[in-house]
């Protein structure tokens, strides 16, 4: 019996999003306003989802203090209040669109799930925008 089992939390960037090897034209059809060189800041919501079944000792799918920890550590301490363009590796060369920060996150939690159970990762960039990942 698989349960699934969800943590809410919470960080603001800075983006921009654009392609160097595309013209000033180009990239703001594409990217419209995200393609700000000045950068801009999205109000990220995240929500980590764990799936699998229900330890007996416990009755926890997983201990909910222990995502908590690892969004804090993984994810809120390398992105929140950062200018992701400039600041995180990741996104020197790859576009820090929603997908792209989803498949990041998902890549940052996953080794510390266990592998039994299911990560799934959804991203609002805006209230009515908003990506899942599940590996
Ligand atoms: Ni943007």
């Amino acid at each position: 019996m698989n349960v699934k089992v969800s943590r809410k939390a919470h960080f603001n960037a800075a983006h921009r999003l654009y392609r160097k090897d595309w013209n000033e034209e180009k990239n703001d059809t594409v990217f419209g306003k995200c393609n700000n060189p000045n950068f801009h800041g999205h109000n990220y919501e995240l929500v980590v989802s764990v799936t699998g079944e229900i330890d007996s000792e416990t009755g926890f799918v997983m201990d909910m203090k222990v995502l908590k920890d690892l969004i804090k550590n993984e994810i809120e301490d390398a992105l929140d209040h950062k200018n992701l363009n400039v600041e995180v590796p990741e996104f020197n060369d790859v576009n820090p669109t929603a997908e792209n920060i989803s498949v990041f996150i998902w890549n940052k939690l996953r080794p510390h799930i266990e592998k039994t159970k299911e990560l799934e990762v959804v991203l609002y960039e805006t209230p009515r925008n908003f990506v899942t990942f599940k590996g």
